[in-house]
């Protein structure tokens, strides 16, 4: 068995509440930042990491995101009739020819956790990833938070989780960690649980969508009741996981964008609006002329 982290699992059969009436047709993992659908920023980051093998846990109402890596036929042959090779390209590359899509289906909405457990028939006994693509990492200054995750692990072993600090009153949207010996970016997790209130929270380190997980968090898993929320939650198969093995709690470089909240997608538009190399001067002086009319200062 090798140690090599290549397949990426990418949970993506939530309903996405949030975003209706937008989510009423459209799948939220494909809502754009930009130009690109927040899938693809999750996809380009397992990739970057080394993940040759993405699979996708979707249900059938999800078809977009299928069709979306799917070969569009008539679209390519159009744009290269028409010699326009740049958009060619970006049709052609939303993933490169050595990474393989696989889709497999979540056939009730019954969790995350029950979402990463259909996909182990296709990950086997390797470690692997799991990413929300809803969680937007973005790190302008180098690796990708799951990459720095994947070397960790590769040098270190264990499992890993991304993790950042939140306000004490938002512990009840995350999973918490307590974690001993903490050495600036990586400490290994006494204990997890799913959604504390503020006053049973073990501390205010929050989970965010990027885990690199042993294969045996499978077995947990399979013997997991339902937990908060009446669902089956990959944190409580972790909380097992750790009294066994080493899950080390992650702080990764770079920023996280809650792109599963309305502020979190309209900041990550922001950002990427003003990084953006053809937009960046334009989208500026787009913001200031807004604010200036609004008469909006600095609060
Ligand atoms: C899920 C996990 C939670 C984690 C969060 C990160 O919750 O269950 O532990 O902190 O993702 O975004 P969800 O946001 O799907 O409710």
């Amino acid at each position: 068995m090798s140690n090599r982290v290549r397949k990426a699992v990418f949970p993506v059969a939530g309903l996405g509440t949030r975003f209706l009436p937008a989510t009423k047709v459209v799948a939220k993992e494909m809502l754009p930042i930009v130009d690109r659908p927040l899938i693809q920023y999750a996809v380009d980051e397992a990739i970057e990491a080394g993940c040759d093998t993405l699979i996708f846990v979707t249900n059938r109402y999800k078809h977009a995101v299928a069709d979306y890596f799917d070969k569009a036929y008539e679209l390519e042959h159009k744009l290269e009739a028409a010699g326009k090779t740049e958009l060619l390209e970006l049709v052609r590359n939303v993933v490169p020819a050595h990474v393989r899509t696989i889709f497999v289906t979540q056939p009730e909405a019954l969790g995350l956790g029950h979402a990463v457990l259909c996909a182990k028939p296709v990950v086997g006994d390797e470690p692997f990833a799991v990413l929300l693509a809803d969680d937007l990492l973005w790190n302008r200054q180098g690796r990708g938070a799951l990459g720095q995750m994947v070397d960790h692990v590769h040098q270190h072993g264990g499992s890993a989780l991304a993790v950042e600090n939140v306000p004490a009153d938002k512990t009840s949207s995350y999973g918490i960690v307590d974690v001993e010996q903490f050495d600036d970016r990586v400490g290994r997790i006494s204990s997890i649980v799913e959604k504390p209130k503020p006053e049973a929270a073990p501390s205010t380190l929050a989970v965010v969508g990027r885990y690199v997980l042993d294969s045996r968090v499978f077995d947990y898993l399979e013997k997991t009741s339902p937990g908060a929320g009446g669902e089956i939650q990959l944190t409580d198969a972790i909380a097992q996981l750790l009294q066994s093995t080493t899950v080390n709690a992650y702080k990764f470089r770079g920023t996280r964008f809650d792109c599963g909240s309305h502020l979190g997608f309209v900041e990550a538009t922001i950002r990427f609006a003003l990084e953006n190399e053809k937009l960046s001067d334009s989208a500026a002086a787009a913001m200031q002329k807004a604010l200036d009319e609004l008469g909006v200062e600095e609060r």
